[in-house]
């Protein structure tokens, strides 16, 4: 793809993504987040960092369709930063509006109400993959670590996931589109890791019979 395309879209993926945040800060200042403020902000945020996730995850699979769709995983680390900014507001909405800093509170939500303690252990799996994103890290690492480290995201998708079923009240099924997609993204995995070995082996046995 040229470059000018590519920062157009770079572009266009930056808007999007602040989208969300820019119609809340829109809402809030027209007082108009519905009569529980702090809980559609703290909805808002999660669901941007959950489907930003999927849509992360998702690069791999879809480049793999097509070796012309190569260029999207120049945009998998700034989904991944947004997943991570995202997350952080969600987190910051929950110690500032729902425990008001109080610390508490926090104690207490953090051994007794277990999808708190798994929204935790999400964001501190996104942490190690955030502050890992830079090119420099990649460089310190080696690429075989980076990668190695970095299959976490699979871990945070599923504990964001637990987290959002452990939230909703029993019988709301409001987390199974983002279920199915990320039970999808997670079993296409080993079937592309598959195909990509036997394209491997065939293109030795192809050179061998040249050879
Ligand atoms: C420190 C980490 C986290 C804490 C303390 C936390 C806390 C919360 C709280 C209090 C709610 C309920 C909001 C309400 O009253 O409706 C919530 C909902 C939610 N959280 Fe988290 N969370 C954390 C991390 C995450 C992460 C990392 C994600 C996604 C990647 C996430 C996704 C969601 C989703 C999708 C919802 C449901 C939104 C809705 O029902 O509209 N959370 N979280």
């Amino acid at each position: 793809m040229k470059h000018s395309y590519l920062v157009v879209l770079k572009i266009l993926v930056w808007i999007g993504c602040l989208c969300p945040l820019l119609l809340l800060a829109y809402r809030a200042v027209g007082n108009a987040l519905g009569p529980d403020p702090s809980a559609e902000i703290a909805s808002v945020t999660g669901l941007t960092a959950l489907w930003l996730l999927a849509s992360g995850l998702a690069i791999t699979p879809v480049r793999s369709l097509s070796p012309r769709l190569n260029w999207l995983i120049r945009f998998r680390r700034l989904l991944g930063l947004f997943v991570f900014f995202y997350a952080t507001l969600h987190m910051l909405t929950w110690l500032g509006l729902y425990a008001g800093f109080d610390l508490n509170t926090i104690k207490v939500d953090l051994t007794k109400r277990r999808f708190i303690i798994m929204g935790v252990t999400t964001w501190l799996l996104l942490l190690p993959l955030a502050a890992t994103s830079t090119t420099w890290a990649i460089r310190k690492m080696g690429g075989k670590n980076w990668n190695r480290l970095h299959k976490l995201v699979y871990v945070a998708g599923l504990s964001a996931m637990v987290h959002y079923w452990w939230k909703v009240k029993p019988g709301v099924l409001s987390p199974a589109p983002f279920t199915l997609v990320l039970l999808l993204l997670l079993a296409v995995r080993p079937v592309l890791a598959w195909v990509q070995r036997r394209k491997v082996q065939a293109a030795r046995r192809a050179r061998a019979v040249i050879g």
